[in-house]
């Protein structure tokens, strides 16, 4: 499917912040753990050009974040908004990042999705995605402030 022409994808600008935040909490991506002002200020200082949004005219509708550490590229905050869903935006992000990731020499991408989440797993899937026999792990080197205020509100 072709997304509609008024439909572009273009590098994250630093006013599309609020918007950006705001389409994440829509999608569910937001998590206690996950400070996403800080998340977005991280990703500004480690290859930016590797954050994407899909715009309609000045409404945000979808973003991805991608990355490359030399050995494996990185998929994160791949998000639609519902209004826009199934129209082909995510395929063309997902497009759009594994052009880019592919020009700066990356062979593979990875990406971690919860296991809860089948929708998305179907979305892979039909892109050409397939489960690895792996386990994630994981280890917090920096604990956000974020995690912290709402840890203790929920005290
Ligand atoms: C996953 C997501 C980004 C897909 O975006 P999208 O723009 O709706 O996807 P597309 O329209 O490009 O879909 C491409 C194909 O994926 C499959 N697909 C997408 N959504 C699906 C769904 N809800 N159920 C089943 N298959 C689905 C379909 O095969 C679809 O092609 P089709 O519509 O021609 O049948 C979107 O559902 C989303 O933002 N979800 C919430 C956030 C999220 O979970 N992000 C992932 C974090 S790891």
């Amino acid at each position: 499917m072709t997304i509609p022409v008024k439909i572009k994808i273009r590098a994250f600008r630093p006013n599309d912040e609020k918007d950006v935040i705001q389409l994440w909490k829509e999608c569910g991506l937001v998590f206690p753990q996950n400070d996403p002002r800080k998340d977005i200020r991280r990703k500004l200082k480690v290859q930016a050009d590797l954050f994407l949004v899909a715009v309609y005219g000045k409404i945000m509708i979808g973003t991805v974040m991608g990355g490359y550490e030399g050995h494996r590229g990185w998929i994160n905050y791949l998000a639609v908004s519902p209004n826009f869903q199934r129209k082909g935006v995510g395929r063309s992000l997902m497009g759009e990042i594994e052009k880019l990731l592919k020009k700066v020499g990356c062979p593979k991408i990875n990406l971690q999705v919860r296991e809860s989440n089948k929708t998305v797993m179907r979305f892979y899937e039909k892109s050409g995605y397939v489960q690895d026999k792996v386990a994630s792990f994981g280890k917090r080197l920096v604990v956000d402030d974020h995690s912290v205020k709402n840890r203790k509100k929920a005290q």
